[in-house]
């Protein structure tokens, strides 16, 4: 098969990885890739928000399979731009996006076939959402409507944080959109991926990350700065609720909608005495989350994401080994703030490549032989074990031989766990 997958961080960097070890693949394109993609297939200069950019190279390069990886050419129909015109697509509709790509959807769903999710009201306009801030008290929890990068949740622990969200919200922090307004829940969060061809459900693993940017959880959040899989605290009693009185009903409602949703559905969840709700679902796998569940699932991914596509997921089977993985991300000093671009990283290429220890790229180019920081997550080493302690072990002995001044990273990924 002739492969192209869009995107060019961490989580396409894994995908790929993955993806090369099945014998179905024959060519392997990435768009637009990065410096350590170019060491697992072509990569290749594409506007990937562009509808017909895309379909103009997937035809030109007999491409037999498209993989979207990223949100934001989900949101812009990129995949039903393909599938109209013939291409075995893995990643969901413009309209089934919206699971990701406005809050008040997903909440509409929710409430639609029953699943568990914090109480919420939508607000347009500021005034009526501060009083009702004011009358529910704190804390509360403050949201734009739609996509933004991550940076849209305010989780207030005064009335007056709060307030303080609505105002940016409306004064336009992040374009004209509406607020979504949610009960606080307490808990510990986890991850839950699960695959779904628009009738069946496959779940490929859970996961637990670390959005803040400091040790011990500390200092402004994140896309991201570690992740593990399994998350121990989603138990196959945890996992068998979710799926019973979440990620089931929201399918079969998707597809009564005339929306049905292919592609990996990641859920987010706040598990609280033994019972999970939903705190957000994202239509794409998580990064650096999708590093952990690469390195466990391996080859076998492609046949998964195959399955999906072709409408094929009853008759799926994952083999499982009994594995743990861990990711730790490098990034650039000053992110999630600002930083430098073009600092120089040295180490990389005596580094192993084998199923137990990779180091993905999120943020790099190659000059002059030389491979440069480019974003601000720039690395993920990831590590794989029998136990997560090895995973561990092996995750840090990578970042270890690293010699990368202008980078950073978390030294207590796995804490909760370990
Ligand atoms: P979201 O973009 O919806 O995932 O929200 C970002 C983060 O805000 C989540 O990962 C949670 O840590 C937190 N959060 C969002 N909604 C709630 C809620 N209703 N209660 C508590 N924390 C929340
Ligand atoms: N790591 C969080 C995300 O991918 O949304």
């Amino acid at each position: 098969m002739n492969i192209l997958i869009l995107g060019g961080g961490g989580r396409e960097h894994a995908l790929a990885w993955a993806i090369r070890q099945n014998p179905k693949c024959d060519r392997l394109i990435v768009a637009p890739g990065n410096a350590g993609i170019a060491g697992v297939a072509e990569c290749a200069d594409l506007d990937i928000l562009s509808r017909a950019q895309v379909l103009e190279f997937a035809q030109e390069n007999a491409i037999d399979f498209v993989i979207i990886g990223p949100e934001a050419p989900l949101a812009a129909g990129v995949s039903d731009a393909l599938r109209d015109a013939g291409f075995l697509v893995f990643g969901p509709s413009q309209a089934a996006a919206q699971l990701e790509a406005s809050k008040a959807f997903t909440k509409q769903i929710c409430d639609a076939c029953g699943a568990p999710t914090a109480a919420w009201r939508r607000f347009d306009a500021a005034a009526p959402a501060r009083d009702y801030v004011t009358a529910q008290g704190a804390p509360i929890v403050i949201k734009a409507d739609g996509l933004a990068a991550g940076k849209g949740v305010t989780v207030a622990e005064t009335v007056e944080q709060a307030h303080a969200a609505i105002d940016a919200i409306f004064e336009g922090a992040f374009g004209d959109t509406s607020v979504v307004i949610e009960e606080f829940m307490a808990g510990e969060e986890a991850s839950f991926f699960i695959l779904s061809d628009g009738t069946d459900c496959l779940p490929i693993g859970t996961a637990q990350d670390h959005k803040r940017v400091g040790d011990g959880d500390t200092g402004p959040n994140t896309g991201g700065m570690g992740a593990y899989s399994p998350a121990p605290v989603l138990s196959q009693a945890i996992q068998d609720q979710v799926m019973a009185q979440i990620v089931r009903p929201t399918i079969a409602t998707m597809a009564e909608k005339g929306m049905p949703f292919q592609g990996v559905l990641y859920a987010g969840l706040m598990i609280e005495q033994g019972r999970a709700r939903l705190v957000e679902y994202n239509v794409r796998f998580g990064d650096p989350e999708c590093q952990v569940l690469m390195m466990r699932l391996g080859a076998q991914a492609l046949d998964l994401l195959l399955a999906c596509a072709q409408g094929r997921l009853a008759e799926a089977r994952i083999t499982w080994a009994d594995d743990h993985a861990l990711t730790v991300v490098m990034a650039a000093n000053g992110y999630p703030g600002s930083y430098e671009k073009g600092s120089r990283i040295n180490g990389l290429d005596s580094l192993p490549e084998t199923s137990f220890q990779m180091t993905f790229h999120a943020g790099t180019a190659r000059k002059d032989g030389a491979i440069l920081a480019t974003g601000g997550r720039v690395l993920a080493c990831t590590g794989r074990g029998a136990t997560l302690a090895e995973a561990h072990q092996r995750a840090y002995a990578l970042i270890d031989a690293i010699d990368w001044p202008q980078g950073f990273c978390r030294r207590d990924i796995g804490w909760r766990a370990l």
